[in-house]
């Protein structure tokens, strides 16, 4: 079959649930991914062909596309501040927003640290392990720890560290629950905890989109609406303890309860709490210092 028309028939199918862009972006994902043949490779050669034996997988693609699965879970792999990252039903599928608390994180690691970039971090609901291991990544020098309550999830964020080639110490731990934490979770005196927990109230999920609803894991997402901040209480009781005389602490946060999370985060003795804005001026982080 011409790959061309391979191409015609996933325009014809999913252009309506997705547009045209966005059917393209999947379809060369797709060829990428399973026949190693990009965007520029079509385009030079209109007569691509790929042969019956090999046609199986793209159209199960086709086919979750058209059940509105997120391609990054129909391909197992994503990308994340520029490095990849294997995803399934277990992992939460990276987001840019969370690459934007990377970048921050790594902003406040290396200004603080100017001379000695050796440092200790903690990921607390690491997922695929994406923000822990874009922190390794872009400080060799740092010890880096992360938890999840998870053990799926820890499996495929095991997976990530090996390949992207960084040591990370993962931990298996319930961060609502003391009696589940062990000795070296006990233990840790850190310079820099990060956070993106569950912060999605149920009364928001009329906002959030079907193929996020159907296929991401609800744990890693929901939260109770008159608890909604239970995950920042926990964490910051934590912080508080385990992290050194001027240890940061960093949050992805919930873009409507900014100001109910700063007053929480004070409450426990933190100074300099700020509130920082994504690119499209949403309060979507947090960063606070331990005195
Ligand atoms: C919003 S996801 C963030 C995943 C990843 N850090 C990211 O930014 O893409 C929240 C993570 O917290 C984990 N989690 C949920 N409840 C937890 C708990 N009680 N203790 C520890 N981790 C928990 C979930 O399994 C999930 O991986």
């Amino acid at each position: 079959m011409l790959v061309k028309d391979l191409k015609h028939i996933f325009h014809e199918t999913l252009d309506v649930i997705y547009g045209e862009q966005e059917v393209s972006s999947f379809f060369f994902l797709c060829t990428a991914s399973f026949f190693n043949i990009s965007r520029l490779d079509l385009a030079l050669d209109r007569n691509l062909v790929i042969t019956k034996a090999e046609q199986q997988p793209i159209f199960d693609a086709l086919e979750a596309l058209k059940n509105e699965k997120p391609i990054q879970y129909i391909l197992g792999e994503t990308a994340f501040y520029g490095l990849p990252f294997k995803v399934n039903e277990n992992t939460l599928i990276p987001r840019p927003e969370t690459e934007e608390l990377v970048a921050l994180v790594l902003h406040n690691i290396k200004k603080q640290k100017q001379n000695s970039k050796a440092c200790s971090i903690l990921d607390i609901g690491t997922g695929s392990g994406c923000i822990a291991i874009s922190l390794a990544k872009n400080i060799k020098e740092a010890q880096v720890y992360a938890i999840d309550v998870s053990v799926k999830a820890l499996e495929k964020a095991k997976e990530n560290a090996v390949l992207n080639a960084v040591d990370i110490t993962f931990i298996e731990a319930n961060i609502l629950n003391k009696n589940s934490w062990d000795l070296e979770l006990l233990d840790l005196k850190l310079d820099v905890i990060v956070s993106n927990p569950p912060y999605v109230r149920n009364l928001e999920k009329t906002e959030i989109q079907n193929n996020v609803l159907n296929n991401e894991p609800h744990l890693a997402l929901f939260v109770e609406d008159d608890n909604a901040l239970v995950f920042y209480r926990a964490i910051s009781e934590f912080a508080i303890k385990h992290l050194k005389p001027n240890g940061q602490l960093f949050f992805e946060i919930n873009e409507y309860l900014g100001k109910e999370t700063k007053v929480l985060v004070e409450r426990f003795g933190f100074k300099d709490v700020e509130l920082i804005q994504d690119m499209y001026g949403k309060d979507r982080m947090l960063k606070a210092d331990k005195i």
